[in-house]
């Protein structure tokens, strides 16, 4: 059994929401080989323990695109994040910038923009998915600059969507899913109570305030799944770079090819993502496509990674691997909706412990000095 403060969360998520979130939120596409080993490839990398090296004064301060972090994390987009916890995106924004780093609102997320940035005192990141409907990305887009965010997060890796069987058997999608929802939500009324739930559909902000009109789960899928764009190509994006004054992150990157294109292109940084095992199963894990993509970039564009993190261990080792930070997922998700900003910012903290104890037995003192000598030489795992 692995324990982790994750792992706990999980287990209290699980405990609290309807099962088609907390299956939306745990799935991953087909079989879920890859989402299975980002989680225990990076648990498996060894790192290499060091004594005597004096670490009495550590520090995880770090810079990323031109921000300075209290250490190398930012929280990742996830979509309906408002759904797992009431008002979800401006809790875990104000944790994270509580602690010194930071939050990426996703596309699809229940709090619009402007009222997440509202109750920040800096300016967030945003993602932005690749959509047919140029109109939207374009009023999102400007919505986000006139917020005053800066950092774009350009999510590529979903020109077809990955299909998630968990969902199909928990009511999130397939037939009768709204029966299925509605049932679940009266089963769980602390939730439906917490969310604001009860018999009112859920308005996800970015996407009503563009379509002028409140939009359900069901409105909410129905859009998404129109709107998937297979067409996509690296000449698609030059209007957002010609457009986006600020860093631009490409979000989605597997393959060494693709981090030398993403430089070509002009991209300020990437994330080296698989979506967390969401889209094509059986792809590597972000801890094995990980080194070779460093190899190739290391120095070029700031590399982050994402898929499997579970502990300050994990972000020491992906660090290890060629990264310069890392986003979180699910498992800032499941502390969310386990105890909303509150657990959030608990399990920030453990992070940071876990990331400090791992930097001292391995001997370094900051960020900078976390490289492949705190591996076990040959890629030995544990
Ligand atoms: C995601 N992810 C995601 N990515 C993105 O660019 N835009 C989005 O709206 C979402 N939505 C989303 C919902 C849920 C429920 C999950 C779990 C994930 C992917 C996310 O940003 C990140 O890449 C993965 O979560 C990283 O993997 P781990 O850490 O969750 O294993």
């Amino acid at each position: 059994m692995i324990i982790s403060a994750s792992t706990d969360y999980r287990e209290a998520a699980r405990r609290r929401l309807p099962p088609f979130l907390f299956h939306y939120i745990d799935g991953g596409a087909y079989a879920e080989r890859t989402l299975a080993r980002n989680v225990s490839d990076l648990g498996d990398v060894a790192l290499r323990q060091r004594v005597l090296k004096d670490v009495s004064s550590l520090s995880l301060e770090t810079e990323l695109l031109g921000e300075k972090l209290s250490m190398p994390i930012v929280l990742a987009p996830v979509g309906l994040t408002g759904m797992y916890a009431r008002r979800g995106e401006v809790q875990a924004a104000r944790a994270a910038q509580k602690a010194g780093i930071n939050l990426t609102l996703s596309t699809v997320s229940v709090c619009p923009i402007e009222e997440v940035q509202g109750r920040c005192d800096k300016p967030i990141w945003f993602q932005l998915y690749v959509l047919k409907d140029r109109g939207f990305m374009k009023n999102a887009l400007e919505r986000a600059w006139a917020a005053g965010i800066r950092t774009l997060v350009f999510t590529v890796d979903m020109p077809v969507p990955g299909a998630r069987y968990r969902d199909a058997h928990s009511g999130m999608s397939g037939p009768n899913a709204e029966i299925r929802r509605l049932w679940q939500a009266v089963t769980h009324p602390h939730w439906a109570f917490d969310v604001g739930l009860m018999g009112t559909p859920h308005d996800l902000g970015n996407v009503s305030k563009y379509l002028g009109k409140a939009t359900g789960l069901a409105d909410y899928i129905g859009w998404l799944g129109a709107n998937f764009d297979p067409s996509i190509s690296w000449k698609d994006l030059e209007w957002i770079r010609d457009f986006w004054k600020g860093p631009m992150v490409i979000k989605g990157i597997l393959d060494p090819e693709d981090a030398k294109d993403a430089v070509s292109f002009g991209a300020d940084g990437i994330v080296v993502s698989n979506h967390g095992g969401r889209q094509l199963d059986g792809v590597l894990s972000s801890a094995r496509a990980l080194p070779a993509i460093a190899d190739a970039v290391k120095g070029d564009l700031t590399i982050l990674a994402d898929s499997g993190i579970r502990t300050g261990l994990d972000v020491v080792r992906m660090i290890a691997l060629g990264a310069d930070g890392v986003l979180l997922g699910r498992a800032f998700i499941y502390a969310l909706a386990a105890g909303g900003e509150a657990g959030v910012s608990n399990l920030l903290s453990l992070f940071e412990k876990e990331m400090r104890v791992a930097m001292a037995l391995t001997g370094v003192k900051s960020i900078r000095e976390i490289g492949p000598q705190c591996l076990v030489p040959g890629g030995m795992t544990v």
